[in-house]
C-alpha cells in the first residue's frame, strides 16, 4: 500500500492554484532550515475576503499536496474563517499524511500565516492577536 492517500496523490499531481499573483496583498514566504524546502503564498484580498490565492513550492511533493489543498481551503473565505485554518485541518482533508511528513503540513500554515502579517503590515491594519509575534516554525525532520 502507498504511504500516501489518494487525496494526496491527487493534489501532488495536479496542485490547485500554482502560480503568482500579481500585485498581491499579501506574500509570504517560509522555508524549513532541515530539508530546505521552500513555500511562497499570495493573496488578494477585498472587502476582507480571499478572492484569490496562488502559491510556488520549492518543495517535496507533500509541500506541494498540502500547499494545493490549504489554498483550497481558504479561497473564497473571510480573514477570520482563514486564519483559523490550521496544518492538522489541512492533512485531515488529506485523508493523512505519514508522520515524518507532517513538517510540509507546517509549512503550508506558516506561509499562510507570513502572507497575512504581510498584509497586515503593508495595509496598516491593526494585526490580528493571533498574528501577533508569529514566527514560522523550524521543526525538526
Ligand atoms: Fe521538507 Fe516536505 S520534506 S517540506
Amino acid at each position: 500500500m502507498s504511504l500516501y492517500t489518494d487525496k494526496v496523490m491527487d493534489h501532488f499531481e495536479n496542485p490547485r492554484n500554482v502560480g503568482v499573483i500579481e500585485n498581491a496583498d499579501g506574500i509570504g514566504e517560509v522555508g524549513n532550515p532541515q530539508c530546505g524546502d521552500i513555500m511562497r503564498m499570495y493573496l488578494k484580498i477585498e472587502n476582507d475576503v480571499l478572492v484569490d490565492v496562488k502559491f510556488k513550492t520549492f518543495g517535496c511533493g507533500s509541500a506541494i499536496a498540502t500547499s494545493s489543498m490549504a489554498t483550497e481551503l481558504i479561497k473564497g473565505k473571510t480573514i477570520d474563517e482563514a486564519l483559523e485554518l490550521t496544518n492538522k485541518a489541512v492533512v485531515e482533508a488529506l485523508d493523512g499524511l505519514p508522520a515524518r511528513k507532517i513538517h510540509c503540513s507546517v509549512l503550508a500554515e506558516d506561509a499562510i500565516k507570513a502572507a497575512f502579517v504581510d498584509y497586515f503590515t503593508k495595509t496598516g491594519r491593526e494585526m490580528p492577536e493571533c498574528l501577533v509575534g508569529f514566527e514560522p516554525h523550524e521543526d525538526e525532520h
